[in-house]
Parts: C-alpha cells; structure tokens; sequence
C-alpha cells in the first residue's frame, strides 16, 4: 500500500485525479471504478477541469459506480446516480451507455446485483477504482462483517452510516435502510486502487487500516491484500 500525505483537501484531490488523468491518457477505453460522497467532489471537479481545458476525453471511457441505495430512483437527488450526474456526467463527454450506476431501484435487486457483476466482467473488469473510506471502515457499502468473497450484493446499512449520511435527506427516517453495492471481492477484482481519506471523523479509520489488519470486522482492512493501492490522505495523523 502507497501512502501519500496531502497538505489540503484541494491537493488531495489534485494528486488523485492526475492519476486518473494520466492512466486515461494512456488507455482512452478505460474502465473506471467511481465512488460518491463528500470526500470525492473536488476529485470530480479537477476531473472536469481537465475535460474543459481538452486534456483528457471521457469518449471511449466506461464507468461502473460502486454503490447506489434501494428504493430511490435516479431523479431523486440524494441518489448517487444524481450525484454523479451534477459532479460528472453532466459535464464530460462520455456516453450514456458507457455509464453504469447499480439499479436501486429495480424489483429484482439480486437480479440487478448479479447482472452488474457480468457488465463488469464483460468489460474487461475495472482498470482503476476510486474509493472513499466510512468512519466504520466500509468500503463501497460493505458495512463490517461483510465476507470478502462477496460480489455485488445488496447489503443493510450500518447506523453509523445511516448518521454520517443524514445530511443528504430531509431526516433520518429518509435514509434508506438498504443499498445495492459492489462486494469487496469486486472492489478487489480491480486492477488499481486510489482511496481517499479526508477530515478527523476519518482517524480512527485510517489508524486501523495503517495498522495492518486483515479482518472481515474492518471492510477496508482487505485491500492490505491488494497489489496496487494508493491511499491519499488529508486532515488526518
Ligand atoms: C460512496 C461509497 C462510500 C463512501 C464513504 C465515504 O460511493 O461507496 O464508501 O466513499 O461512505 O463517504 P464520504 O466521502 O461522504 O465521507
């Protein structure tokens, strides 16, 4: 695992993205891994900069999003597939049919879950995935005691997440209870991994993760097992 300490939020997010920017410069066709909350808006905003500025196209690009929560459809504007669209889609070349958010709010969620693991699959698997860290050390939605041998599945949300995650609803009975994310055996399957840390909710997390442990109780904990992980991290010890 590669660390890299940044002086502010705004590097952090710089450093990410020039790793984005650069590996799709060098494979226009990329499959990219796209995390949501508060930790990767300015990563998205240097991303679209780029775009504006003709450094880097979306073109030929692929996206696969890791999470979405059940029962809120892409309109609403706590969805992650609404989030996505303000912070990226809306404003970068890549097509619709390249864009893939898993489907909260679809009857079959187990269908739709087991389906986006073979749109992954049939891609070619993801290039590069970006990740954010839950102060309980989920990753993607994969709340503690979560197998790592899970693929896209659909999880029940920790309340702690529920908490962290109030401010984007009206109340707390908003937040959903579910979500559809990729599994750690997905996030895993990916060939490079950047994950971001930001703010002092964060220490616990990131001391735990520094630590070295491999535990099912700490979901972030598995990618100590990945090859290629870049932690960038900001407003932390
Ligand atoms: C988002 C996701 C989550 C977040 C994490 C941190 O798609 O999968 O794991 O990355 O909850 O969220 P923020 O950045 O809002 O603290």
């Amino acid at each position: 695992m590669k660390w890299i300490e940044a002086a502010s939020y705004e590097e952090m997010s710089e450093i990410a993205a020039d790793i984005f920017k650069e590996n799709l410069k060098q494979n226009p066709e990329i499959v990219l891994g796209l995390a949501t909350g508060g930790t990767a808006e300015g990563f998205y905003k240097e991303l679209v900069e780029a775009y504006k500025a003709k450094e880097i196209s979306f073109e030929n690009a692929r996206s696969f999003n890791l999470d979405e929560y059940v029962g809120i459809n892409p309109e609403n504007k706590a969805s992650y597939h609404y989030y996505m669209d303000q912070q990226l889609f809306n404003h970068v070349d890549m097509k619709r049919e390249n864009i893939h958010v898993p489907k909260g709010d679809t009857a079959d969620l187990q269908a739709a879950a087991t389906q986006y693991d073979v749109m992954i699959k049939a891609a070619g698997g993801i290039d590069i995935q970006l990740l954010g860290i839950g102060v309980n050390g989920h990753i993607g939605f994969n709340e503690p005691g979560t197998p790592f041998t899970l693929e896209t599945n659909v999880i029940e949300l920790a309340q702690s997440t529920r908490e962290a995650n109030k401010i984007y609803f009206d109340s707390i009975d908003d937040v959903p209870t579910h979500a559809i994310t990729m599994g750690i055996q997905t996030i895993m399957n990916a060939k490079k991994v950047v994950l971001l840390i930001s703010g002092a909710s964060k220490q616990e997390a990131i001391n735990r993760l520094r630590s070295g442990e491999v535990t099912e109780d700490f979901p972030a904990s598995a990618l100590n097992s990945h090859q290629d992980v870049t932690v960038i991290y900001t407003g932390v010890k």
